[in-house]
């Protein structure tokens, strides 16, 4: 057996998405859609972002609202920045070499390896048997959306870490069994958001900012107006203690921490300087400040995002540009891949 070859010398590509389910929110913008414009706006990564339909049809859905619902996820994207003249935005289902690599990746990947992962784990609940088997092989499904760009750099939260180690090792196996001596594909590397990127629930500093959440008081959704956004502010739970003057006090204060972090994820600023300014003065002084700098970031992506929305003609024709411009580089690699497994024709 020859030895994995690790010499990939392809560009730098970045490729990331998200599911197209329920409204995008604060947690989202900080944790991932924010490190995306980074990345496009740094000017040295070719960027890829796509609304992952065919991940959401894992779960039970509705079909009638499919469409609508990766039309906003679409328009959150553009609000946030993503602008689809420097990044490519389509949707995944409308690139057909995901589909295709997906199953090559399926016949490469071994049983035991998906069975370690805790995501399936959680999603499948108790009753995995009544699972759909699409859940369970979702992440070779995520290391095609990954590859077949031969992505090397994927922008993700903490909880995708696990993903990314079974895309590479997918990458790493195709490579030595079919490769020649060749690095076909990347071992991608994940890159994990600094500070801000994991967002709290405004109702329970201990859970995460979840667009599933049954109270919408516990998130700032990318759709809230200014008014909505100071006022879930105002309303977000905390404890009676004022701030501290350090970092350290912070411990044990999920809430206050959390309303800290946000506060210093939208200003740039550090939880020290905060604290240094805010220390010791208590949550009715420091929330009319953050629902300030809170509405003064959010308000201009949220009536970027509402405008939009309305747009459907606009917004579709841009998925469809997207779609083009990724099709034109994933179905060569699928081609290649479907030579190198030794498919006919
Ligand atoms: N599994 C990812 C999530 O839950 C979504 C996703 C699908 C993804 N395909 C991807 C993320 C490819 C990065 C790259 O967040």
């Amino acid at each position: 057996m020859s030895d994995t070859p690790t010499d990939y010398s392809g560009p730098q590509r970045v490729l990331s998405g998200m599911q197209p389910t329920g409204q995008l929110h604060l947690g989202n913008y900080l944790g991932a859609l924010k490190n995306w414009v980074a990345l496009q706006d740094d000017g040295a990564w070719d960027c890829f972002y796509c609304v992952v339909d065919m991940h959401a049809i894992t779960m039970p859905h509705d079909p009638a609202k499919l469409p609508d619902a990766v039309r906003s996820a679409a328009a959150a994207y553009i609000a946030s920045g993503v602008d689809p003249e420097k990044s490519t935005i389509f949707a995944q289902s409308a690139v057909p070499a995901h589909a295709e690599l997906a199953w090559i990746f399926n016949c490469v990947a071994r049983l035991g390896w998906l069975e370690r992962m805790t995501q399936f784990k959680d999603k499948a609940g108790k009753d995995k048997e009544r699972a759909s088997v699409g859940l369970f092989t979702y992440p070779v499904l995520q290391a095609a959306d990954i590859l077949v760009y031969k992505a090397t750099h994927v922008p993700v939260g903490e909880d995708q870490k696990q993903h990314l180690e079974l895309c590479r090792d997918i990458a790493a196996r195709f490579n030595r069994d079919y490769g020649k001596g060749e690095a076909v594909f990347p071992l991608t590397e994940p890159v994990i958001q600094g500070p801000g990127a994991r967002v709290m629930s405004l109702r329970d500093g201990a859970s995460k900012m979840s667009k599933s959440d049954v109270s919408d008081n516990s998130r700032i959704n990318l759709d809230d107006d200014a008014d909505t956004i100071a006022r879930k502010i105002k309303k977000a739970k905390t404890d009676p203690e004022p701030l501290p003057d350090s970092e350290d006090g912070l411990a044990d204060r999920p809430e206050a921490s959390n309303l800290v972090g946000i506060y210093a994820a939208l200003t740039g600023k550090t939880k020290a300087d905060i604290l240094a300014e805010f220390g010791g003065q208590g949550f009715g002084a420091f929330k009319p400040a953050l629902a300030e700098v809170a509405v003064e970031y959010l308000a201009p992506i949220s009536d970027e995002y509402r405008r939009l929305i309305t747009d459907t003609t606009e917004i579709d024709r841009i998925l469809r540009q997207g779609a083009e411009r990724a099709q034109a580089v994933a179905q060569p690699v699928a081609d290649e891949a479907r030579k190198i497994i030794g498919f006919w024709g």
